[in-house]
């Protein structure tokens, strides 16, 4: 099923909030069209492609794709990137730090590095329909090299592991409790999430864009000032990685009495 995010004249953004199947972690993909033009942001790994492909198909032609544009180097970002490239006309963007780590997911000989684009470190614009797509850095925020899409037409920021929550429940509806939320987000946050100092950089240049929507790829989205100042608050003053790593998380003690199995 499909929540259309924003429509007005001609350009759209959607969110798929079920189609992972089997084991995976819940996981939003996101559409983005424009007359023509159409993008994919964060499209997943084998437990979505058929089914993305398929929904997407309701929207657009799914073989003449433009962009699939991946945040980051993760299994639920772009592990289904070979299938894209040869289903799709599309081009991949992805932050420099993982372009060369891309071909790992092709078989040999089957890569096409002229259909990659690269997001330096600093980000940068990507033409798309009658605008632009902004790639903005999110680093260590989960990933080293991570970035975030803005849609400056729709005023959406697409803020990848940022935000995520590990619910069950509805993910296409926004948040309207925060606090009650933040239970749903802060182990997840707490671990993924490298450092404060990198959460406060982030939500300072995110308080620049005014967003109207925060969407993340885990869990419901924020809409409204007030949410997204709440949400901006708490992740600029959360603790989180190697905040809170010490040297007892860091023994071998612990690793030779612990047996693993399945
Ligand atoms: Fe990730
Ligand atoms: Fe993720």
């Amino acid at each position: 099923m499909s929540t259309v995010i924003y429509e007005n004249e001609g350009h759209k953004c959607l969110s798929f909030g079920d189609l992972v199947e089997g084991e995976g972690i819940q996981s939003n993909q996101f559409l983005i069209l424009d007359g023509d033009s159409s993008a994919i942001i964060d499209p997943g790994g084998n437990l979505t492609y058929s089914r993305l492909y398929v929904h997407a198909g309701r929207h657009t032609t799914v073989k003449d794709l433009d962009f699939v544009i991946a945040s980051h180097q993760d299994p639920d970002i772009v592990a289904s990137v070979s299938k894209w490239l040869v289903g799709t006309s599309c081009r991949v963007v992805i932050p420099s730090m993982w372009a060369r780590f891309l071909p790992h997911f092709f078989a040999p000989g089957s890569y096409s590095p002229e259909r990659i684009m690269v997001v330096p470190d600093s980000g940068g614009t990507i033409a798309f329909g009658r605008s632009s797509l902004v790639a903005l850095p999110a680093h260590f925020l989960h990933s080293v090299g991570n970035m975030n899409i803005y849609d400056p037409v729709a005023n959406v920021l697409f803020s990848g592991d940022i935000g995520s929550s590990v619910d069950p429940g509805n993910v296409s509806m926004p948040v309207t409790n925060f606090g009650a939320h933040v239970g749903s987000m802060i182990d997840f946050h707490r671990r993924y999430m490298t450092s404060n100092r990198a959460c406060r950089f982030w939500a300072q240049m995110i308080r620049q864009l005014e967003p109207e929507w925060i969407v993340p790829q885990h869990g419901a989205p924020f809409k409204g000032p007030e949410v997204i100042d709440e949400f901006l608050t708490w992740f600029e003053r959360l603790e989180c990685g190697i905040d809170l790593f010490t040297e007892d998380d860091f023994q071998t003690g612990s690793a030779f009495a612990q047996h693993i199995t399945t």
